[in-house]
């Protein structure tokens, strides 16, 4: 049985506490000239990617570098997969080759539960369909701590296509157990009623101004096209109903901010000016990517 990092709905705050106190040293560890570590010098770290990523993928790649790790990247596009591999296949085969952790990438809810399941190695999810993604809420959770002592009483509005996101739900997750108020907000499709109940503290709006009202935090989602099978939602409105325009912040907290990870379609849910305004942290968020990714791999991999 595995004893990686599946998701953030079963940790305690002690455990995600553990990891943010620990991404803050590789945080300020070597001041921008990074001095590499042998933390896990001969150890192995396979990424599995079934799914397309830029940032996760790489950051979980500087991460194990950064900590000595040897790693292997794997994307189906470019592997057996794509010529009819079994998943089971496929991972009996890189558990094979002894790997100390796999991180892995699916569209499936449950793959890498799956994979923990049948391998002894640590699993680490990297997003798992429309499930979870624990690494991207606990980066961003240490993106909110750069900016705020804590993240109880924060008010944090998260924008747009709510239920296809495995980083809305693992943040729901992590906000509300530290006391944070969450409310949902986005076009009906995209949010049903029931997703309110995913924990304590979190309301649902359709009406962008409505969420934005007071908010210290305002994050922001990407129309997951790629997973709106049955019916496909018409695009052409969404910037003006629910995209995030600079007038909008005027309505939140005068220092809140503005956060996504990405990829972000500029017009389309956020506009550039708010991308690119002193309110955004993406780029904060991707740069703690690596901090987060090294406190996971180190308590995962390490003696
Ligand atoms: C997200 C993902 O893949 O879940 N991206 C990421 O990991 N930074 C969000 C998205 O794809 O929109």
């Amino acid at each position: 049985m595995s004893n990686g990092l599946l998701g953030i709905e079963k940790l305690d705050r002690a455990e995600i506490e553990a990891y943010l106190n620990r991404a803050k040293f590789f945080q300020t560890h070597g001041e921008g000239q990074f001095k590499k570590l042998d933390t896990l010098r001969g150890k192995t770290l396979v990424n599995l990617f079934f799914e397309n990523s830029t940032r996760t993928r790489t950051s979980f790649e500087i991460a194990a570098k950064r900590l000595g790790a040897d790693t292997i990247s794997i994307s189906s596009s470019g592997s057996s997969v794509s010529k009819g591999e079994s998943l089971v296949d496929t991972l009996n085969t890189l558990a094979a080759m002894r790997p100390h952790a796999i991180v892995m990438r699916h569209a499936a809810s449950g793959a890498p539960h799956f994979l923990a399941r049948h391998l002894s190695m640590p699993i680490i999810n990297a997003g798992d369909g429309m499930h979870e993604h624990p690494t991207q809420a606990l980066l961003d959770a240490l993106t909110i701590l750069d900016h705020r002592p804590m993240l109880e009483g924060l008010r944090v509005a998260i924008i747009g296509d709510i239920i296809h996101s495995r980083v809305a739900r693992s943040n729901i997750y992590l906000l509300s157990k530290f006391g944070a108020e969450v409310v949902l907000c986005g076009p009906a499709p995209m949010l049903p009623p029931e997703l309110a109940k995913l924990a304590p503290g979190v309301t649902i709006t359709h009406d962008i101004r409505e969420a934005i009202g007071g908010a210290h935090v305002i994050m922001m989602l990407r129309v997951q096209l790629e997973r709106q099978h049955e019916t496909p939602f018409p695009t052409g409105d969404y910037f003006r109903f629910h995209g995030l325009r600079l007038e909008h912040l005027s309505l939140a907290q005068p220092d809140a901010i503005v956060m996504h990870p990405g990829p972000i379609n500029r017009g389309r849910e956020i506009s550039s000016e708010v991308a690119d305004s002193r309110h955004s942290v993406i780029l904060n968020q991707v740069e703690n990517g690596v901090a987060i990714r090294m406190a996971v791999l180190e308590k995962v991999m390490g003696a």
